[in-house]
């Protein structure tokens, strides 16, 4: 095994661009305090534009998708040929930081850059995509950006609302887009060649290794919930502990044994967000809303793991005399990458000089599981500072985004020259 040292200088030039280019989209944010940018916000719309003004730059004709989805295109060999589509998302979590998917679209964007002068000798075309929505911040269900392009789309969701009570349907029309339009951002699984996607880990695995990359062999795929423990609103002072149904008390019994329950099943939950009402300091919590978020590497450990919350939320809610609520607001698979794919990606990260590296399951979710319904995906990670990531100290090196550019770029070539052989 040989483990790169650092990247040549035209590459730590490259590098230096794709740092700035993450930090001017940091800059266009909802937030004056930190990084917040959601599905079809103005946000949305300006880095939409910069990423488009990028793309062209590097030779790319460009499209917004009927889901708002920001596109490029390079053509091969000869025009129409299906494409290999680079990219990931633009979208955040609140007070984010500024790489989790946008170190993704910088670099896929360079690479194609890389790969204009030589488009000639590509057996296929590249695309490049900015996802609108990876995160679900906005209206809580995640992948939208991704799951348009799939042809996954529910109807159901375009009632769904954000905390202010606009619907996707109306945010959707603000946007500019046509609701009845969705159907036109699916693409057609024969005019595609597959899905690379680059993305910081967001864990600590590469780091404790002490390598810049790492290749994708699955993704866990989340359940989602919203969720309301059901009690009375009375006066804090005067209510004996007898006659009270406090719902905080119930909820955090229930935040409390997510942790056993989930080290004990080998899965993990989250609560993320948790709301008491009516929220008076005098008052009992006659009502808890809250978030929860279950992954786990096989879905069947996740169903289990939330299959045993919610019994164990029933039982202690039932007790205290509390209702206890759970409706699914996101549902996506685990996927496994794309062993063809996934060659590339050791090939193109061995092309760096590391011909033996790390092979990760991602905790986290990624737009490649939603691709994944329609063409071969397939991942590679850049190691990021403390694992950090979905908080503003979200760090990577100089070195690390240059050789994943390098090792992403090698990929598509390594891909190039298979297909090519091929035919
Ligand atoms: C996305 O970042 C997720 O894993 O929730
Ligand atoms: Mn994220
Ligand atoms: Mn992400």
């Amino acid at each position: 095994m040989s483990v790169p040292a650092a990247p040549g200088d035209a590459t730590r030039a490259a590098a230096e661009r794709l740092l700035r280019r993450c930090d001017e989209l940091a800059a266009v944010s909802a937030s004056p305090d930190g990084i917040e940018r959601v599905h079809l916000s103005a946000e949305h719309a300006r880095v939409n534009a910069v990423a488009a003004g990028w793309l062209r730059e590097a030779g790319l004709a460009t499209w917004q998708d009927a889901a708002g989805n920001q596109w490029g295109r390079l053509e091969g060999a000869e025009p129409g040929l299906p494409a290999l589509v680079l990219g990931s998302h633009l979208d955040t979590v609140p007070d984010a930081g500024r790489y989790d998917g946008i170190l993704g679209v910088v670099t896929a964007i360079e690479v194609a850059a890389r790969l204009a002068p030589h488009r000639a000798q590509l057996p296929f075309a590249v695309e490049v995509v900015a996802f609108g929505d990876e995160e679900g911040t906005r209206f809580g269900t995640a992948l939208l950006g991704s799951r348009a392009v799939a042809g996954t789309w529910l109807d159901g969701w375009w009632d769904v609302a954000d905390a202010a009570g606009t619907t996707l349907r109306e945010a959707s029309t603000a946007f500019g887009l046509d609701p009845a339009a969705i159907a036109d951002a699916a693409r057609r699984p024969e005019d595609l060649v597959g899905y690379l996607e680059l993305h910081i880990e967001q864990g600590p695995h590469l780091e404790a290794a002490g390598r810049a990359l790492g290749v994708v062999t699955s993704i866990a795929g989340a359940r989602r919930f919203a969720g309301r423990v059901v009690g009375e609103a009375r006066h804090a002072g005067g209510t004996p502990y007898a006659k009270r149904r406090d719902a905080l008390v119930g909820a955090g019994q229930v935040v409390v044994a997510l942790e056993r329950l989930a080290v004990e099943t080998g899965g993990i939950a989250t609560v993320g967000r948790l709301q008491a009402h009516p929220g008076g300091v005098n008052v009992v919590p006659g009502l808890v809303e809250f978030s929860l978020d279950v992954r786990a590497e096989h879905d069947a450990t996740r169903d289990d793991l939330v299959a045993r919350i919610e019994a164990y939320a029933r039982e202690t809610c039932a007790a205290r005399g509390l209702g206890f609520e759970l409706q699914e607001t996101h549902r996506a698979p685990g996927v496994y990458c794309d062993a063809g794919l996934t060659e590339s990606v050791v090939a193109g990260i061995a092309a760096t000089g590391d011909d033996d590296p790390v092979q990760l399951f991602s905790r986290a979710g990624h737009d490649a599981m939603a691709v994944a319904a329609i063409t071969p995906v397939a991942m590679l990670f850049v190691r990021c500072e403390d694992g950090i990531s979905h908080h503003p100290a979200e760090a990577v090196t100089l070195d690390d985004v240059g050789l994943g550019l390098d090792a992403l770029e090698a990929a598509v070539r390594d891909l190039a020259r298979r297909r090519s052989a091929a035919r």
